[in-house]
């Protein structure tokens, strides 16, 4: 595979940006080499400077559900732009994809629109802690929420040591109200709960963890975690940053009708551009201002392009869009999941719907442990890279999920079945 333009273009990216990079884990450090330059996409595809072409798993980090460079998208984004790029004042493409929003995710009555899940994540707990007057929150050991101070408690910590953070430069006072716990684990939970109900304000999770790999909360422990929060008056955020629309109209929470005071959107919603919502319950949502006492504001929020966009998006994904693509996605699975089996060889594919990873055991995943112990390392990246030389893109680091889109074709599928028949034999 050639990559002369591709290697030459990082050397100048690494002259001015740090790394070469605006997101670390687009930086290929976890599976070595240099990053592809990538030129342009189209449908399920990719293509570099060098004339490669890699059919897309990775989508932009799972935002890409119609794949590259749809054409109901780039029609409402230029149809949009042309009128104007930004007002900062309300418009109806807000209204609209609030409207949608709200129609469709049954947690949602109210929304605020900010520029990224991070925005997302940080606010909707600012807004917990003003409503409940607590400060604690718990997360989930391996649940990815950004990159919030407060969420960057390393997983694993106790709640009464001294508590590492998984980042340089985040003072102890930002992490010592956060409680880092074993995802699917409800023993555990409750006994936190019950311990520290008076201080906890919320608990953020992803419902279908994707940071870890791909691991779906069990419905027992979820089922808990929303009796738990609502009986001892703590907020419950679903993070749908990734799962949002993904799946269902209605999101995660629809499928699995376990129902959030709180839910963070991003990626799906905003068609490709940058984006991230909260939204919930009127009674919280009305905290935050100009209605209530919690502050949270932004100059490009509700940005009309990404509205209209993503509202172009998001009225594509009908039931029969998703039927498909589900279908689709679980029979890929199916196959590959079979083929390991039949071979008795050490991996599976942990998946929900068209969200997968790939976990170098057999036996099933159930939290960041687990997680660790299936991770590949130096196999991921021999993965990796026979992928890559295949022209099939995978995210460039292990616990990183990859997806589907509805422009993946039989063939595609057919292509990965087969290279990854190739590696594995
Ligand atoms: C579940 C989840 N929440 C939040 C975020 C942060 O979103 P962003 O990268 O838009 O800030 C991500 C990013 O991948 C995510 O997967």
């Amino acid at each position: 595979m050639r990559t002369n333009n591709s290697d030459k273009y990082f050397q100048q990216a690494k002259d001015v940006m740090v790394g070469g990079v605006n997101s670390p884990v687009r930086s290929f450090r976890a599976v070595g080499g240099n990053p592809i330059v990538m030129k342009y996409g189209r449908g399920s595809k990719l293509y570099d400077y060098d004339n490669n072409e890699f059919t897309d798993y990775c989508l932009s980090w799972g935002a890409l559900v119609l794949g590259h460079a749809p054409r109901n998208a780039i029609l409402a984004a230029k149809k949009t732009a042309e009128k104007g790029i930004s007002f900062g004042v309300t418009t109806r493409e807000e209204i609209d994809l609030a409207r949608f929003i709200v129609d469709h995710v049954p947690s949602i009555d109210l929304i605020r629109f900010v520029n990224s899940g991070t925005e997302a994540t940080m606010s909707a707990i600012r807004l917990a802690r003003g409503f409940t007057n607590k400060e604690m929150l718990i997360k989930f050991d391996g649940c990815y929420h950004g990159h919030f101070d407060d969420l960057l408690a390393k997983a694993g910590s106790g709640v009464a040591q001294l508590k590492e953070s998984s980042s340089l430069g985040i003072p102890q006072s930002h992490i010592q109200n956060t409680i880092s716990l074993p995802y699917n684990n409800v023993e555990i939970l409750e006994k936190t709960i019950t311990q520290f109900k008076d201080r906890i304000a919320c608990v953020i999770i992803e419902p279908v963890a994707g940071n870890m790999g791909v691991i779906p909360a069990n419905m027992e422990f979820l089922r808990a975690l929303r009796e738990l929060t609502k009986k001892n008056n703590i907020v419950l955020i679903f993070d749908e940053v990734m799962t949002g629309f993904r799946t269902h109209a209605g999101c995660v929470q629809t499928e699995m009708n376990i129902i959030p005071d709180i839910t963070c959107l991003g990626k799906i919603i905003g068609g490709g551009f940058p984006v991230g919502a909260y939204g919930g319950r009127k009674d919280i949502m009305e905290c935050l201002a100009p209605l209530g006492g919690v502050y949270q504001a932004g100059t490009f929020a509700g940005n009309p392009v990404v509205m209209k966009t993503g509202l172009a998006t998001l009225k594509f994904l009908n039931k029969n869009f998703y039927r498909i693509l589900n279908q689709k996605s679980e029979e890929l699975a199916n196959t590959i999941n079979t083929y390991f089996k039949e071979h008795n060889i050490e991996a599976h594919l942990s998946y929900y719907r068209s969200m997968m990873s790939i976990r170098f055991r057999q036996e099933a995943v159930l939290n960041y442990d687990d997680a660790q112990k299936a991770a590949g390392a130096e196999r991921y990246t021999k993965l990796f890279h026979h992928l890559l030389k295949a022209g099939i893109y995978w995210p460039p680091a292990d616990l990183e999920a990859f997806f589907i889109s509805s422009m993946h074709t039989r063939k595609d599928l057919d292509k990965l079945i087969l290279t990854l028949k190739t590696f594995f034999k």
